[in-house]
């Protein structure tokens, strides 16, 4: 019998990546969502790519009764907890807002899989957990840092709220996985990254310039210790993301009081100079840009050892930066 796996956050940018990745593999995914930063044609999207009719439950993770109505009806086997806000620089103004949908979503859900008995949980994290890091690349015994914005800091503390649960819950096993940066869209076009506004990372900044709905990108500072100048980080792509997701319930499955943490990213750093090089590359076309001040808070450079992801998820990429950035050009044009 397929497993229903609950996918909070799975009209979002990972979440619908991951969906699509969960029933090629067999699982049933049910999204839980409010909608507060997509669409509700994600789902159109889903069920054109995967043929099969998605389930989706509209609300909000932290309305407990909500929540307590969907894991009754549904049962599910694991979760899969993408839902929060994520924008860095919004969390330093709306601080309360960000610690209050990021932390009470997850006490909500962890209390609602008490109660029902479900008992396998794959986090969102970010490599924004270990600060500037001292040695590159990033392992998950590099030291975590204090967080810089409140939106890590939500990252960190949830990572600790999950780890105090399973202490206290031998049934209970949790992974959070911590993404580098997720770039790109599904090869198909049919889904990608909708962000609201002017985007604040780098690719759909790239796209939308390229596109002529933004004059230039600026590219925050090229002084920095890196081979061109330009910050380092390591992009994923989103595809191969998704699929570290149902890597992981696989990696879940027959454990219990288990918590582990574990990098997602590809082990490669690319510098903004050259993801700009590239884009023009596969976009074969100028791409109008500027060099500028640094941006407060930006870390020199990062990227994650893959060593951990490869050998207990028995998962690595696939995909390129180029692929990504060939696949995010694709959804630009077609979102317009
Ligand atoms: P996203 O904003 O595209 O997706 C999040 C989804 O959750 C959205 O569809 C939103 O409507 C929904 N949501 C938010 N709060 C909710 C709530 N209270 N109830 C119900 N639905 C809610 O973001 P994303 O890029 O897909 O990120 C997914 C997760 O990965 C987040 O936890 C984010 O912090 C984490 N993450 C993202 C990145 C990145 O660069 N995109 C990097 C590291 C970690
Ligand atoms: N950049 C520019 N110009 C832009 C936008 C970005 O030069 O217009 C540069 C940034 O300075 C940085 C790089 O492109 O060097 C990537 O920036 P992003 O904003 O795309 O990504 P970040 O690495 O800053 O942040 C990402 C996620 C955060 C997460 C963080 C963890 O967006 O959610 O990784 O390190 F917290």
């Amino acid at each position: 019998m397929e497993k229903t796996i609950i996918v909070t956050g799975g009209a979002g940018y990972i979440g619908s990546h991951t969906v699509v990745e969960l029933i090629a593999q067999g699982y049933k995914p049910v999204i839980i969502d409010n909608f507060c930063n997509s669409e509700k044609s994600v789902v159109k999207g889903l069920e054109s790519i995967t043929k099969k009719e998605v389930k989706l439950y509209e609300g909000d993770c932290t309305d407990r009764n909500f929540m307590a109505q969907v894991f009754a009806e549904t049962n599910p086997s694991g979760v899969i907890h993408f839902a929060a806000y994520k924008a860095v620089g919004e969390s330093v103004s709306k601080p309360l807002a960000y610690y209050k949908n990021n932390v009470i979503s997850l006490l909500v859900l962890l209390e609602v899989m008490k109660e029902v008995n479900c008992n396998q949980l794959v986090f969102s994290s970010s490599c924004t957990v270990y600060g500037t890091p001292e040695k590159l690349p990033v392992t998950e015994q590099s030291p975590t840092q204090k967080a810089i914005s409140p939106y890590g800091n939500t990252k960190q503390i949830a990572e600790d709220i999950i780890k105090d649960q399973v202490v206290s819950d031998a049934d209970l096993s949790a992974v959070a996985l911590r993404y580098f940066n997720p770039i790109g869209a599904h090869p198909s076009g049919l889904i990608g990254e909708l962000p609201l506004g002017t985007p604040s990372n780098l690719v759909p900044f790239v796209t939308q310039t390229a596109a002529g709905l933004r004059n230039e990108l600026t590219i925050f500072g090229n002084d920095y210790n890196t081979p061109d100048g330009t910050n380092v980080r390591d992009y994923i792509h989103v595809v191969d993301l998704a699929k570290a997701h149902v890597k992981t319930l696989d990696y879940l499955s027959g454990k219990t009081n288990f918590y582990d943490f574990i990098n997602v990213g590809t082990g490669k750093g690319t510098s903004v100079l050259e993801i700009v090089t590239t884009f023009e590359k596969v976009s074969e076309q100028k791409l109008n840009y500027k060099i500028g001040q640094r941006r407060p808070g930006d870390v020199e450079q990062i990227y994650a050892s893959v060593d951990k992801s490869e050998k207990v998820l028995n998962w690595q990429t696939e995909l390129s930066v180029e692929d990504a950035l060939r696949d995010a050009w694709n959804w630009q044009l077609k979102i317009g």
